[in-house]
């Protein structure tokens, strides 16, 4: 039995989790647990090691053995790959496709969720993905579904995106139009509202306002 409560975020790209599950953190004295972050890193270490994204065994390898840290560094979360902060190397194009395309894997899904149960285990946590609500914890004392139209999306991205411009609006759009169906068809544990989400649609909301839809939906959680 945990002592403190878990959160889980799913939803598609764009719809607002990283933003909102850094400040709903703050805001309930929480850790985050960015697992999209891990699905990435797997792409990108695969990728540097010469393994294909659609050979799932050696991926399933890659998963297991990933060297990942999360630290904040000057208030800012970073992502750490053996030792060498990744972070931005994380959010290119090309590694977004590629966490979609290993993340299809049933090997590399069971190495990470292990990894999420384990790094949750005694709650305090905040989680952010796909399937937290629906398979890493469907027992999770809050749970919430967030979504926005598909263009609001992919503007969000646009504008994050590693280098600033460096893909034209044309080509986020269809990227994430791409990974909408990748993620929600795929056989293993695909993009799902879990059972007693809350579905939150982001389109025309601030971080501000859905923040604070999400805190009082919370009372009552023993932080
Ligand atoms: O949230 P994100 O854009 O960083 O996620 C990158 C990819 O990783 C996403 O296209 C699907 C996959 N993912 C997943 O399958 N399950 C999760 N819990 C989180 C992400």
């Amino acid at each position: 039995m945990r002592s403190r409560p878990v959160i889980t975020i799913d939803g598609p790209s764009g719809a607002g989790k990283t933003t909102v599950s850094i400040r709903l953190a703050e805001a309930a004295g929480m850790i985050r647990l960015d697992t999209g972050a891990m699905y990435r890193a797997v792409a990108l270490a695969s990728r540097s090691k010469g393994v294909p994204w659609d050979d799932p065994a050696r991926l399933g390898g890659v998963a297991r053995t990933l060297a990942l840290s999360f630290r904040t560094v000057a208030g800012v979360p970073r992502v750490f790959l053996s030792g060498e902060d990744v972070s931005d190397a994380l959010r290119t194009p090309e590694i977004s496709m590629g966490a979609s395309a290993v993340s299809a894997h049933g090997p590399v899904r069971e190495a990470l969720v292990e990894k999420q149960r384990e790094m949750a285990r005694e709650g305090g946590v905040v989680l952010e993905g796909r399937d937290t609500g629906t398979v890493v914890f469907p027992d999770a004392e809050a749970k919430f579904f967030l979504d926005a139209a598909a263009a609001v999306r992919a503007r969000r991205r646009f504008l994050e995106v590693s280098p600033p411009g460096g893909q034209p609006f044309e080509e986020v759009l269809r990227d994430v139009l791409r990974r909408d169906v990748q993620d929600s068809t795929r056989v293993n544990s695909p993009l799902r509202m879990a059972d007693g989400a809350v579905y939150i649609d982001t389109t025309t909301m601030t971080v501000d306002e859905v923040v604070g839809e999400m805190l009082r939906r919370l009372p009552g959680i023993p932080r």
